[in-house]
């Protein structure tokens, strides 16, 4: 557990669970785009892991395309005023784009970046996020393809950080109160 041991509460989704359900999305992507050259869009920096694991798992031929967002205004609460902090190194036009997200919470970065990439006339522009918290969402977003629908609670690991740490964590936990502390 990378040392975290003494940090982590309980794990919400091991190992094996992220990587069955990946599996199982993977082929309904596959099925969905066949014949199809996909580009995937990962959110930097959480989707990293995701995306390297969910691009293996796609038996189809992708493209990969990274963009950095990062919301205005306090750490804890997405204000949905977003801001590009690496943009796409590419031009999208044509292309059949997979947006590649860790969690949809608030839904308003997300949001946000389907109107940004949607102004850019991809092909087509779909959604692919592990997680959600439909407790939490204050804006809805058409999301084709989803992992695990979660408590809204804080969850850390796989790609997911709190304070940029945790992120390397292989499974998704969450912490105990005193690391907040
Ligand atoms: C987190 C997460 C999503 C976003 C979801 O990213 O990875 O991208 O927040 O929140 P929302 O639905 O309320 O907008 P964060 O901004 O923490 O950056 P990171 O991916 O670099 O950790
Ligand atoms: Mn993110
Ligand atoms: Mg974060």
């Amino acid at each position: 557990d990378h040392g975290y041991g003494p940090d982590i509460d309980h794990v919400l989704l091991s190992e094996a669970q992220i990587r069955d359900k990946i599996a199982e999305v993977a082929e309904q992507v596959a099925v969905d785009y066949a014949g199809k050259e996909v580009l995937l869009v990962g959110v930097l920096k959480g989707a990293v892991l995701f995306m390297s694991d969910f691009a293996r798992a796609l038996q189809l031929p992708t493209q990969m395309e990274f963009m950095a967002v990062s919301s205005y205004g306090s750490a804890t609460s997405s204000s949905g005023v977003v801001r590009i902090l690496k943009d796409l190194d590419r031009d999208i036009t044509g292309k059949h784009v997979l947006v590649l997200e860790d969690i949809i919470d608030s839904g308003l970065t997300l949001s946000w970046l389907l109107k940004n990439l949607g102004g850019r006339s991809p092909a087509s522009l779909e959604v692919c996020a592990l997680l959600r918290k439909p407790d939490a969402v204050k804006v809805e977003v058409p999301v084709k393809y989803i992992g695990f629908d979660i408590p809204n609670e804080f969850v850390v690991g796989y790609g997911l950080d709190y304070a940029e740490r945790y992120r390397d964590l292989p499974y998704i936990a969450t912490l105990k109160p005193s690391v907040y502390t």
